[in-house]
């Protein structure tokens, strides 16, 4: 595996590659984990050649956000990717991203706002604008993302559509199924900021939503299975829930009872000094 940091040597690199194949990118901040790895794998099964990005954008992180505290080791994380066969490593400083004078920002309405939007001002902005580099200098045939991320996804699949992009276009732009841990907790960085004991509560957040879709299913209202969602994850051990909704997949606009159109259940809750989100899919319910 090459490892690159500087824009030109990155541009050389990958025609190469292209030359010989097609080439997808998978884009992430590091602290590798089996969900990354597993964009990895998957990324392969789409293209002859992958490139896999590090970069913590602080572009994406507020004020008072964790831009310091996020874990660096890039190291280990360069080992796990070269095991997993990624061809090239994208490792830009944050001056090479962001060279003195940088003044322009991508922003999406509408999917951007609320969920994870509402506290957490110009964080997907910080998104769309880094992404929107990244595939500019790798130009990827494809691009994979964790739906863990849903609004992250939909912001992604938003941009590429309103701005045709070709590197990738927006139908080549592939959402991974969450990966999660054998009791059903989505892998994420932030699992380790939890105590043995939280850590066995937070499972909660995964049951509680399984229960919730299966009452949905069975034809509950929505307001009362999301009441119910909510009691389930105070009794199971969260102190407090940003949100826990019903939108549509795509639009992200909240629905008021199922219909035609998939549906997303969406949760962001907070436990100990972590605070998760999980998403699953809602299927319409038997006519
Ligand atoms: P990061 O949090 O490092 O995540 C990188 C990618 O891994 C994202 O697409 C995310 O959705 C996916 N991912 C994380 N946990 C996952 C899991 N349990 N199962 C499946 N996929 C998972 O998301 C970002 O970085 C950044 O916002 C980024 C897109 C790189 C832009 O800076």
């Amino acid at each position: 595996m090459q490892t690159v940091n500087r824009i030109d040597p990155l541009r050389t690199a990958v025609e190469t590659l292209r030359r010989d194949g097609p080439v997808a990118l998978v884009p992430t901040m590091g602290a590798l984990h089996q969900g990354h790895l597993t964009l990895i794998r998957e990324a392969r099964k789409h293209a002859a050649h992958v490139v896999a990005s590090i970069f913590v954008n602080p572009l994406q992180f507020g004020v008072n956000e964790d831009l310091d505290a996020y874990p660096r080791q890039l190291e280990r994380d360069s080992a796990l990717l070269a095991a997993e066969g990624t061809a090239l490593l994208w490792a830009p400083t944050v001056d090479v991203m962001y060279p003195a004078g940088f003044a322009s920002n991508v922003g999406v309405a509408g999917v951007s706002e609320g969920l994870c939007g509402a506290p957490r001002p110009g964080h997907f902005d910080g998104v769309a604008t880094v992404v929107c580099k990244l595939f500019q200098q790798v130009r990827p045939d494809v691009a994979l993302f964790g739906e863990k991320d849903w609004q992250q996804l939909a912001v992604i699949r938003r941009m590429a559509r309103d701005l045709d992009f070709s590197f990738p276009r927006a139908e080549a732009i592939i959402g991974v199924p969450t990966v999660r841990e054998p009791d059903g907790l989505a892998m994420s960085s932030r699992n380790a900021y939890l105590s043995p004991a939280e850590r066995a509560q937070a499972a909660s957040l995964p049951r509680a939503m399984q229960a919730a879709v299966r009452a949905l299913a069975a034809g509950q209202p929505v307001p009362d299975a999301l009441a119910d969602l909510r009691a389930a994850l105070l009794a199971g051990g969260f102190v407090s829930i940003d949100y826990a909704e019903l939108r549509d997949a795509d639009s992200l606009v909240e629905l008021p009872a199922l219909g035609t159109s998939p549906a997303r259940l969406l949760v962001a809750a907070r436990i100990g000094k972590a605070r998760l989100i999980d998403n699953i899919a809602v299927p319409a319910p038997k006519p």
